[in-house]
């Protein structure tokens, strides 16, 4: 069964970006003049899905904006002749065939895929978390929807991470099957150091069979009282095979401020029109603490 349907959880509170997440989505902030959840998208156009249902909260609906038309910014990027920023403007408001699911509470991951079943259906999907965006994304998910049609099994994507960094993320323990083909036999969220059975982190893209909405019911409310997506993995994993998909290139998370400022850097300094200037800003910065 192909795949044609993505879901992007989008509803979250963002509190560890609180206050500028008060009125404004975290997955709408800019990475320099993109919001972050524009990179996840370009990443499913790529791979050729369209179909994107976004669960959506309250104070979201600048994300329903941002991929809508807006006549009145085309008309006057139009008379001042700006065509390089209309044409960029238009492709954005064409780029999706949107479907907008509200979670009416903010009762965690599991909780807001579990909101999409209706519009996904009995069919396989993608989900994408929206404040993780990976290097490369297009090629992960055509590489993880290929596993899917080889296997049949959902397929998780895992990256390593430091070991004292586990207790951040959900946590798999992986088998080879075959060559190179790894099952996972366990997860695990956010560990402890000494707890963690593995430094394999689950990165934030997962292709599911529709089973996973059935343990997603099941799903007892979790760490922090949400309904957690990663034990409603572990009780897939005694229904069906899941597959592991290891991620080799960088992943850039944007959900703390840290992390955030961290992938801002280095998307500027890879950036022609920015970088030159930034480096010597950064460098006269030091010279200037160095004094
Ligand atoms: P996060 O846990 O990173 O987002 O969830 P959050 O809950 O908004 O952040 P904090 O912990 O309060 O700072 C990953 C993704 O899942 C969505 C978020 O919007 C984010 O894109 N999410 C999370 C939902 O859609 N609903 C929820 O109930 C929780």
């Amino acid at each position: 069964m192909s795949i044609r349907k993505a879901v992007l959880p989008v509803a979250g509170w963002g509190t560890r970006f609180l206050p500028a997440t008060k009125a404004m989505p975290k997955e709408m902030l800019p990475i320099i003049d993109k919001p972050i959840i524009q990179f996840i998208v370009e990443e499913f156009i790529d791979a050729g899905i369209e179909n994107l249902i976004f669960v959506t909260g309250k104070h979201k609906k600048s994300i329903e904006n941002h991929f809508d038309v807006n006549e009145s910014l085309e008309k006057h990027l139009t008379e001042s002749g700006k065509d390089d920023l209309l044409y960029q403007i238009r492709r954005i408001s064409h780029m999706v065939n949107p479907i907008y699911v509200r979670q009416k509470e903010q009762l965690g991951l599991g909780h807001a895929v579990l909101t999409a079943e209706a519009a996904v259906g009995n069919e396989p999907f993608v989900v994408a978390l929206g404040d993780i965006i990976l290097e490369n994304g297009e090629g992960h998910i055509r590489n993880m929807i290929d596993m899917f049609s080889r296997f049949g099994g959902s397929v998780i994507a895992l990256f390593e991470v430091e070991p004292e960094t586990v207790s951040k993320y959900g946590v798999a323990v992986v088998k080879e099957k075959e060559n190179g083909v790894f099952k996972i036999e366990d997860v695990v969220e956010k560990p402890s150091p000494e707890e963690a059975p593995s430094n394999l982190a689950i990165v934030g893209r997962y292709v599911f069979t529709p089973s996973i909405f059935d343990t997603l019911k099941s799903t007892k409310p979790g760490k922090g009282g949400e309904v957690q997506l990663t034990d409603a993995i572990k009780l897939l994993l005694e229904r069906e095979e899941v597959y592991a998909y290891k991620v080799d290139g960088k992943v850039y998370d944007t959900g703390t401020p840290i992390d955030y400022l961290k992938t801002v850097v280095e998307f500027a300094l890879r950036r022609e029109d920015v970088s030159e200037e930034l480096t010597g800003f950064i460098q006269s910065v030091f010279s200037k603490q160095n004094l």
